[in-house]
């Protein structure tokens, strides 16, 4: 589908259909043609409300004057023309005043909300629309200029199809995706973008010492592989890991999971595929920092050579950890992923994202990601760049008397809380145990084990993987180190 904005008037463009907002609820706006018929539909241009007017050629929506409200109002009438044959839209740029995030929102939510995983079914309704114009209305110049806009909508692209092509690496089944595959579409991507790999199989690891990681994976067919990806643009402002939780699937391992909790538990890779799209876009966008993506991908699995509850393990800082529940396995790959980031790449800051825990989504909700880390700063500006990005995050506060419950007799750290409250904390403080003193304040953990799929629909998510954590790093990295401060 391509989206594009021209200098016409909105007459002045041919299209199948037009796409209009509705901010003022009395329906007064000048575009509003159908009053009187909308009124008769009893349409009340609520948010999300639709009006769809086929021999009109107009569909409307409900919506209000906030960069996410659009994404999703964008979405409602593109998920209208699904299955039907109108072939080019038109929008006008006419929302007051009409700020450019807000473009980039349409822009993003119809790329978002188009999106669907039907690969493996063999009927489906598709949208059929090839095009969506956007008319340079009446604001020509102000507040931002044509060349302004194109960029705009150019970024909102890179940053909309990367989710997408998230989306469809977490919602692609355990059977086509394990570690070996999942690297194998990392290396294919990193000779398109032309980015830098290795790929470090089970003899790897053990030299480097990753003796959780690898315990982890070690009752599974598909044997366990680490994937380093560099981008390294010149003239670099900062050195940033990104370490993704890639747990190809969960099954629990011996501490095996309820059949009803182990469904969807493909993705639990949705922390890695981040990673991999957030290097991805970092390339296209020309963002000027340095960034490695590591990927710890394994399968929590069961064989007579599991991995045990009173196992005891060494992490690669030399760490010793009492395995108590072997489905909190997460921990353990990325114990061993963060003092290879540490070591390897001496970052200035470190990001893990991964599904690490079901207690951040008792504790936020299913549509929310958890921000945790020792530095306020780092942890507000990624909260904000979630915002500006259309994600939510919430923040769950480290205290003085949680990192006690992950105290064992006889090792350094238990893999388990000893308390079933504050888990997703825990498990963050975990982490933190892999984190050196020098690098606390440059780490955040982001756990997006609720939003990262859903069974159903939300906004502009479709069923499945939402691509969580995506945009919200990459509006991170332009906030600090593209914008400058006033920009939105
Ligand atoms: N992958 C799960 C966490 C998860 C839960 C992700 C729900 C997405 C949705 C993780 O490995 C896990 O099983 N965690 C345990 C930890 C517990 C054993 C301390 C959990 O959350 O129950
Ligand atoms: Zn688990
Ligand atoms: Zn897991």
């Amino acid at each position: 589908m391509k989206i594009e904005i021209v200098d016409k008037k909105l007459h002045e463009i041919q299209a199948d259909i037009e796409i209009i907002f509705i901010i003022d609820k009395n329906l007064n706006h000048k575009w509003v043609k159908d009053k009187e018929e909308l009124k008769k539909l009893g349409f009340m241009g609520d948010v999300e409300e639709v009006a769809f007017l086929p021999h009109q050629g107009r569909i409307y929506v409900g919506a209000k004057l906030d960069h996410d409200e659009i994404r999703i109002a964008t979405a409602k009438a593109l998920k209208t023309l699904k299955g039907k044959k109108f072939k080019t839209a038109k929008a006008g740029v006419y929302i007051q005043n009409c700020p450019i995030t807000n473009i980039k929102a349409f822009v993003e939510g119809a790329i978002l909300g188009s999106y669907s995983f039907d690969k493996y079914k063999s009927k489906s309704k598709k949208l059929e629309l090839e095009k969506i114009i956007l008319a340079n209305e009446e604001y020509a110049d102000k507040p931002f200029t044509l060349e302004n806009a194109k960029k705009s909508i150019k970024e909102a692209k890179i940053v909309a199809k990367t989710t997408n092509f998230v989306r469809d690496i977490v919602n692609t089944p355990p059977n086509e995706i394990y570690p070996a595959s999942f690297a194998k579409l990392a290396k294919e991507m990193a000779k398109e973008e032309d980015l830098e790999i290795d790929i470090l199989d089970e003899k790897e690891l053990k030299k480097e010492k990753m003796e959780a990681f690898l315990a982890v994976g070690r009752a599974s067919a598909h044997r366990p592989r680490l994937v380093h990806l560099r981008y390294t643009p010149k003239n670099a402002k900062a050195k940033i890991a990104i370490v993704g939780k890639g747990l190809t699937y969960d099954s629990g391992g011996l501490s095996l999971k309820p059949s009803e909790y182990m469904v969807t538990m493909k993705s639990d890779k949705s922390g890695a595929s981040a990673a991999l799209g957030i290097i991805k876009a970092a390339k296209k966008l020309d963002i000027p920092v340095e960034i490695h993506a590591i990927l710890g991908l394994a399968e929590n699995m069961i064989d007579g050579n599991a991995y045990k509850p009173d196992d005891i393990l060494t992490a690669k800082n030399g760490k010793t950890i009492e395995v108590r529940n072997t489905d909190a396995e997460g921990r353990l790959v990325l114990a061993d992923c963060l003092c290879y980031a540490q070591e390897k790449v001496e970052p200035d800051f470190i990001i893990d994202i991964a599904t690490l825990t079901g207690a951040c989504v008792v504790a936020l909700g299913e549509y929310t990601s958890g921000v945790m880390g020792h530095s306020d700063e780092l942890r507000s500006s990624m909260l904000a760049a979630a915002k500006a990005s259309g994600e939510l995050a919430g923040e769950l506060p480290f205290n003085r008397y949680l990192p006690k419950l992950l105290e064992s007799k006889i090792t350094d750290i238990c893999n388990i809380s000893s308390s079933r409250y504050g888990g997703a904390i825990t498990a963050a403080l975990f982490l933190s145990e892999f984190i050196e003193e020098k690098n606390k304040d440059k780490w955040v953990h982001l756990d997006i084990a609720g939003p990262a799929y859903r069974e159903k629909e939300w906004g502009y998510n479709p069923y499945g993987a939402s691509g969580a954590g995506v945009r919200m790093v990459i509006k991170w990295l332009q906030k600090e180190f593209v914008y400058d401060k006033k920009h939105p």
